[in-house]
């Protein structure tokens, strides 16, 4: 814990303020009210009021699921912001005092961003998650003029609050030239590359050669190996070499077997996972509501008329969890996979 953590008696800072004044209209909605101790109720008293909900939810899912109009698409997204909530109740009864308060000099340096855009699948991450990536970097990879970190896609704008305190080079690669500029703007030492990461592979000259690689990739299947496949193929082949990955599992494990295929998949290219810290991440969904947001929560959200679905929806911010991943030391990689994957990934090759 640092010097930045609140006492108890300070009042909360945003985003746990927010999420405890949720949780109690949603408990206060279903007729079971939170506890003025709340969060501070043994693990018992936690464990009914989480199966108070639960059971809500549960009668919620079987209602949807037996609804045969609706699309096995929209059943699924339904479960989002359910699943959602019983995070974030899960997060604030396990850690009542906030992980940290983000800095004043975060706040700046993030004040002007550009809006999200939904089609580049952009949702902000809290300032104060931005910041944790950028100390967890800091903690882990040498400080050393010679180290290199890669952000692969940077709406989060870790990069900005990295590169002033960073001995070494920090790059980033995206898409949107709105973003490359702010950065530019903001942190003019950082190298910017415009790649698409879908259509496009990644410049020969960046295989292999970063200390760290930070990504928040999309979080359906495809979307996060196109990301994560590009991670591994530029990360060093050096014992401290990490992969902070931000991610949210929800929607692949709603998928059947997604999740796993995605574990098996890094065994086969030599990764493992060093540390998974859970909840590490929250966007904020309210700031999000734009235009593009509420068509796709009306496209996706189910058209079911449910005042705990109402409720729900209001939930006010979403998770990832941090995966921080490394090569499997002694990894003897298949020749010819290994030199596929790598051709497949680089720009040299198309
Ligand atoms: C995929 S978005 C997702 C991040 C978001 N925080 C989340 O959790 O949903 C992360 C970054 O990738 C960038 N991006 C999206 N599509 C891209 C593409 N095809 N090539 C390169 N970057 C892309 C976005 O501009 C954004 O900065």
């Amino acid at each position: 814990m640092d010097n930045l953590t609140p006492s108890l008696s300070a009042p909360l800072p945003e985003p746990r303020a927010k999420i405890r004044e949720y949780l109690r209209q949603l408990f206060a909605g279903i007729g079971r009210e939170l506890p003025e101790a709340w969060p501070n109720i043994s693990p018992s008293e936690f464990a009914e009021y989480r199966q108070a909900l639960f059971d809500r939810i549960d009668g919620l899912y079987q209602y949807i699921d037996g609804q045969s109009e609706i699309h096995p698409t929209q059943k699924a997204f339904a479960r989002f912001f359910p699943e959602t909530t019983l995070r974030l109740l899960e997060l604030d009864w396990s850690q009542p005092e906030q992980r940290h308060a983000v800095t004043q000099d975060t706040l700046d340096r993030l004040e002007r961003r550009p809006p999200a855009i939904v089609a580049y699948d952009q949702l902000y991450c809290t300032p104060d998650s931005t910041e944790r990536r950028a100390n967890r970097v800091l903690e882990t990879i040498p400080q050393d003029p010679t180290s290199r970190v890669l952000f692969l896609g940077d709406d989060d704008l870790g990069s900005i609050i990295l590169a002033p305190r960073f001995a070494g080079e920090v790059h980033v690669i995206d898409l949107d030239d709105r973003l490359l500029s702010y950065i530019e703007e903001q942190a003019p030492n950082v190298v910017r590359h415009k790649v698409d990461l879908f259509l496009g592979g990644i410049p020969r000259d960046m295989v292999e050669s970063y200390d760290a690689v930070v990504l928040d990739p999309p979080w359906d299947e495809h979307g996060s190996w196109s990301f994560l496949a590009k991670a591994i193929v530029c990360l060093k082949q050096v014992p401290h070499a990490r992969i902070f990955l931000s991610f949210c599992p929800l929607e692949m494990e709603l998928a059947g077997a997604a999740m796993a295929r995605m574990w098996r998949r890094l065994a086969q290219h030599g990764i493992t996972a060093e540390a998974i810290e859970t909840s590490f991440n929250l966007y904020d969904l309210v700031a999000t509501e734009t235009e593009g947001y509420q068509k796709l929560m009306k496209l996706y959200l189910p058209p079911v008329s449910s005042p705990l679905m109402d409720l729900l929806r209001l939930a006010p911010y979403a998770f990832a969890h941090l995966y921080q991943l490394r090569r499997i030391e002694h990894f003897q990689p298949n020749r010819m996979r290994k030199w596929w994957f790598d051709w497949w990934h680089s720009s040299s090759s198309r």
